[in-house]
């Protein structure tokens, strides 16, 4: 089916985009500490990760319950797979600061006000623990994707 293999395409250039756009946040939020200029290509790192985001979710959700795939009873019951919207909770909860503050930072300089970016480190410190929790998810969705993870937590 054309649709589903469209929908499997998306979902992976997904990691691909969101995999270089923390990894860009990460590092020039690590840079802002010291050095201003690093808030442009932060910011565009932000972008990327926010565009990821959305098309993991659109793709995720029309193949887990939609007629693209195994069928959502299938994914409902695997382990792996509750793990992996587990795993993709804790980066939506961690998230939640960071974004509204960086939509904030947005507003404020398209106003031309100054931005307060003493919480740099602290952006730079969830960053990396959703980068990493970011990098075990493909893991979880293969084994998902194969039939393993049905009796992981019974
Ligand atoms: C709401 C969030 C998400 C949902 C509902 C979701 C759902 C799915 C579904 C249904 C599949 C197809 C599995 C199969 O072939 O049977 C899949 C595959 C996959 N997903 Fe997700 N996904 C989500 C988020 C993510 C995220 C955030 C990542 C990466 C960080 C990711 C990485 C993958 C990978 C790598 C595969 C391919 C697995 C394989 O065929 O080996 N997904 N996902």
């Amino acid at each position: 089916m054309l649709s589903a293999a469209l929908l499997s395409t998306v979902h992976l250039f997904a990691l691909a985009i969101g995999l270089a756009g923390v990894v860009i946040r990460w590092r020039q939020l690590r840079r802002l500490v010291t050095d201003p200029a690093a808030l442009e290509p932060m910011l565009v790192g932000d972008n990327l990760w926010g565009v990821a985001a959305l098309l993991w979710l659109v793709t995720g959700l029309l193949r887990a319950f939609g007629t693209f795939e195994k069928g959502s009873g299938y994914y409902l019951s695997n382990h792996a797979f509750l793990l992996k919207l587990g795993l993709f909770g804790a980066i939506f909860l961690l998230e939640l600061w960071p974004m509204v503050t960086f939509v904030q930072w947005r507003l404020r300089k398209a106003k031309g006000l100054a931005i307060d970016t003493s919480r740099a480190a602290t952006f730079a410190t969830i960053t990396g623990v959703e980068l990493a929790l970011t990098i075990t998810i493909p893991f979880v969705a293969s084994m998902m994707a194969r039939g393993i993870g049905f009796t992981w937590f019974s």
